[in-house]
C-alpha cells in the first residue's frame, strides 16, 4: 500500500498513530541534524520530521522539491505550530521513506504566490495544476458541474451526448473543421453547439434534454472566449419564455445556494434589450450599482428622446454638442472633488484606442450648489444646472458626457460606467446580481451583404404576434441607409440572455417548430430555398414529423465558474486552456502534419 491517509486529514486527535504518506516534496528545511519535508498532495500539505538517522540517509540520496516520495512514522504534536494550515497543529515523525520517483528541477516554484509568467506556467500546466490557486478553480468548477446535474435530474432532464463530427451550425462564428479520409474532398464541421441536435431530440420526444458540452468557435479570443469551451446546454418541449426563465433561473439559484452558500432570495430582475442600451450601453449591464445613462441627444428610435431643444442643450451654443449624433452622460458619485488631473487622466482614458473617443466634458455639482465645468465657456451656470438635473446628478458628483457617433458613443460611455464603477469599488466579487435580458431584435442589419442576419441564430422564433410582420414583408432593403424604417428592423425576437453581474453567461430562446415559418426565416436570412435544404434540409424535414413547440437555454459553463471564483479569465477555470492565439503551448498546437496524412485526406497546403 502506497499510502494509509492524506496530506491534508491529519490533527491533534490522531496523535500517536502510526500513518504513511505518500505526495511532492513542496520544500525541505534543514536545522543542524534534522530536517523537516513539507510534503503535499490533492488535499492538502504535512510537516514531516527527519530525525538524525534519516537526515544522514539524505546527505546519501538527497531530496529535492517536487519529489516523489512515501513515508511512513508516528503523528505527532508540533511544538511550534501553524494556524494558517488545517493540519498545522501536527508532524509525523517519520521513521523511514522511500524516494518513489524523482524530479528536474520545476520551471518555477509550485506555490500560491508562483514566479512563472503566463506563458511559462501554460507550457508546464501539469506543474501549475498541482498549485492550490489552480486547484482551487478546478474544485469549483467540479462543484459546479455536479450542482446543475443534480439539479437537472431532480427536474427530469435527461442528458444525451450528441455528435462532434457534424455539418456547420450557425452560432455567428466561424467553424473548425475536420477534414474526411473516406470522403476525399469533403470536411465535417465541430459543433459551435448541439442547437439542432437538441431540436432534433424535442422532435424525438425526449422532452428536457441537458448536455454539459464541448462547443468549438473559430473566433477572435478574449478573456471570457475560448476556441473551445463547455456549455451547460438545456431543451425543454411545451414550454413558453417564462416557464424556461423560471427553471433555469432556478438552476442558478440551486448552483448559488450548493456551491457559494449563498441564498439568492431576490425576484431575478428582467429587462428589455431596449432598457439596456438605452440605460447601461450595452445588453449585459451590470446592475450592481445604477449610474444610469442621460440620453443628452440620441438617434435612437425611443419614447422621450431628447434632441438639443433648448430642454437642456441649446443649438448654437456649444459646437461639439450641435454636431455630434449623441451625447450620453452619467453622473459620478464624489465626482466634484476629483482634482483636474483626475479629470485630464481620465479624459486619456477614454481617448485610448480600445474607448475611442475625442475627449471628455465634465461638470463638477459642487457641495456649495454651484457648478463648474470644462465647458464654462459654453455654457451658463443655469444651462449647467438644467444637464445636472437632468442627469439625476446630486451634490458633490462629477457628470461625465461624451459625444460622437451613436455606436461608439454609446459603447463608450457603457465601459466608462463600468470604469467609474470599479473605481468607487461598486463592483464588489462576491456580490451576484442576476438580471434576464428579453426582447431582442430578431434581426440584425449587416452593411458588409446588406441583407439580414439573425442576431441570436437562425433557429430562434420570433414574438408571437410579430410573426405577421415577417411573412407580410420582403426583407430585401432597398436603401442600405434607411435599413432603421425596414419593418425588419422592429421584430423583436423570442429570445432571453441570463446576464450575471455585467457577463452575458447564457442565451436562448423559444423556437420556431413550423417548416414553413423556418422556409420564412431563411429567406428573410437572404438564403435561397436550395441552400436551405442542401444546409438544413434535415431540419426542415423533422419538423414535418410532428414537432412540438419547444425552446432552450445554453449557459457558458466556463464563465459561470469564472464569475463565481471572482475571476475575469475563464482560463483559469479550464485544465488545458489555449492562449490568446488559441494555441496550446504545451501540446504545440495546432501544428503541421507530414506529407503520408495530408496525401491520405487529399489535401494540398497552398504555399
Ligand atoms: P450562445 O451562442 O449565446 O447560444 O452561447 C451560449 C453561452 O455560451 C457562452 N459562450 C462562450 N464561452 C466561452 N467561450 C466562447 N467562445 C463562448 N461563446 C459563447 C456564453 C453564451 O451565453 N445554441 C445557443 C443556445 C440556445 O439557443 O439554446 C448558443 O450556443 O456564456
Amino acid at each position: 500500500m502506497y499510502r494509509t491517509r492524506d496530506c491534508g486529514e491529519l490533527r491533534l486527535g490522531d496523535v500517536g498513530r502510526e500513518v504513511t504518506l505518500a505526495g511532492w516534496v513542496q520544500s525541505l528545511r534543514k536545522f543542524g541534524s534534522i530536517s523537516f519535508v513539507d510534503l503535499r498532495d490533492r488535499y492538502g500539505i504535512t510537516q514531516l520530521l527527519l530525525g538524525e538517522a534519516l537526515n544522514e540517509k539524505l546527505a546519501v540520496t538527497p531530496l529535492g522539491r517536487e519529489f516523489v516520495i512515501q513515508a511512513t512514522g508516528i503523528v505527532s504534536e508540533r511544538s511550534s505550530k501553524n494556524p494558517q494550515i488545517p493540519t498545522g497543529e501536527i508532524e509525523i515523525k517519520v521513521s523511514q521513506f522511500n524516494i518513489l520517483n524523482k524530479s528536474a528541477t520545476p520551471p518555477f516554484t509550485i506555490q500560491d504566490d508562483t514566479d512563472g509568467g503566463d506563458e511559462l506556467r501554460m507550457k508546464f500546466r501539469y506543474l501549475d495544476l498541482r498549485r492550490n490557486e489552480v486547484k482551487k478553480n478546478l474544485e469549483l468548477r467540479y462543484e459546479i458541474n455536479r450542482a446543475a446535474r443534480n439539479y437537472l435530474f431532480e427536474h427530469r432532464f435527461m442528458e444525451i451526448e450528441t455528435p462532434f463530427l457534424i455539418k456547420s451550425t450557425p452560432e455567428g462564428a466561424r467553424d473548425f473543421v475536420v477534414p474526411s479520409r473516406m470522403n476525399p474532398g469533403q470536411f465535417y464541421a465541430l459543433p459551435q453547439s448541439p442547437q439542432t441536435f437538441k431540436q432534433l431530440l424535442m422532435v424525438s420526444g425526449y422532452d428536457r434534454y441537458y448536455q454539459v458540452v464541448k462547443c468549438f468557435r473559430d473566433e477572435d479570443l478574449r478573456a471570457d472566449r475560448q476556441p473551445e469551451f463547455t456549455q451547460i446546454d438545456c431543451e425543454m418541449s411545451f414550454v413558453e419564455q417564462d416557464d424556461i426563465l423560471l427553471m433555469f433561473e432556478g438552476l442558478i439559484k440551486f448552483i448559488f445556494r450548493e456551491v457559494i452558500k449563498l441564498d439568492y432570495t431576490e425576484t431575478v430582475e428582467r429587462m428589455s434589450w431596449e432598457d439596456a442600451v438605452w440605460n447601461y450601453g450595452n445588453d449585459k449591464p451590470d446592475i450592481r450599482f445604477g449610474m444610469k445613462i442621460s440620453n443628452i441627444k440620441s438617434p435612437l428610435k425611443r419614447k422621450g428622446a431628447l434632441e438639443a431643444d433648448g430642454h437642456i442643450i441649446s443649438k448654437g451654443e456649444f459646437k461639439v454638442f450641435d454636431q455630434a449624433e449623441t451625447v450620453l452622460a452619467i453622473a459620478v458619485p464624489e465626482g466634484a472633488s476629483w482634482t483636474r488631473k483626475q479629470f485630464d487622466e481620465l479624459t486619456e482614458w477614454v481617448k485610448r484606442p480600445q474607448i475611442g473617443m475625442q475627449g471628455l466634458v465634465y461638470i463638477r455639482y459642487q457641495e456649495d450648489s454651484t457648478l463648474k465645468s470644462s465647458i464654462d465657456k459654453f455654457y451658463s451656470e443655469e444651462r449647467l444646472k438644467s444637464i445636472a438635473v437632468f442627469c439625476n446628478a446630486k451634490k458633490g458628483d462629477a457628470i461625465l458626457l461624451l459625444a460622437g457617433r451613436e455606436e461608439r458613443t454609446r459603447k463608450a460611455i457603457s465601459e466608462l460606467r463600468l470604469e467609474m464603477g470599479e473605481q468607487l469599488g461598486l463592483r464588489k466579487p462576491d456580490e451576484f446580481k442576476l438580471l434576464w435580458v428579453l426582447d431582442f431584435p430578431l434581426f440584425e442589419y449587416s452593411a458588409e451583404d446588406n441583407r439580414w442576419v439573425a442576431r441570436h441564430h437562425p433557429f430562434t422564433a420570433p414574438k408571437p404576434d410579430q410573426i405577421k410582420l415577417m411573412i407580410d414583408n420582403d426583407p430585401n432593403i432597398p436603401n442600405p441607409d434607411d435599413y432603421l424604417q425596414h419593418p425588419y428592423a422592429d421584430i423583436k425576437a423570442n429570445a432571453y440572455d441570463m446576464v450575471l453581474n455585467g457577463n452575458e453567461v447564457g442565451g436562448g430562446s423559444i423556437r420556431i417548430y413550423q417548416r414553413e415559418l423556418q422556409e420564412k426565416m431563411f429567406d428573410a436570412l437572404g438564403m435561397s430555398r436550395e441552400e436551405a435544404n442542401h444546409k438544413f434540409g434535415f431540419l426542415l424535414g423533422a419538423f414535418e414529423y410532428g414537432a412540438p413547440p419547444h425552446g432552450g437555454i445554453a449557459f457558458g459553463f466556463d464563465r459561470l465558474c469564472a464569475i463565481l471564483g471572482g475571476s475575469e479569465s475563464i482560463r483559469d477555470f479550464i485544465a488545458f486552456p489555449k492562449n490568446n492565439s488559441g494555441r496550446d503551448v504545451m501540446l504545440d498546437a495546432p501544428a503541421t502534419i507530414d506529407r503520408k496524412q495530408l496525401d491520405e485526406l487529399s489535401i494540398q497546403i497552398k504555399n
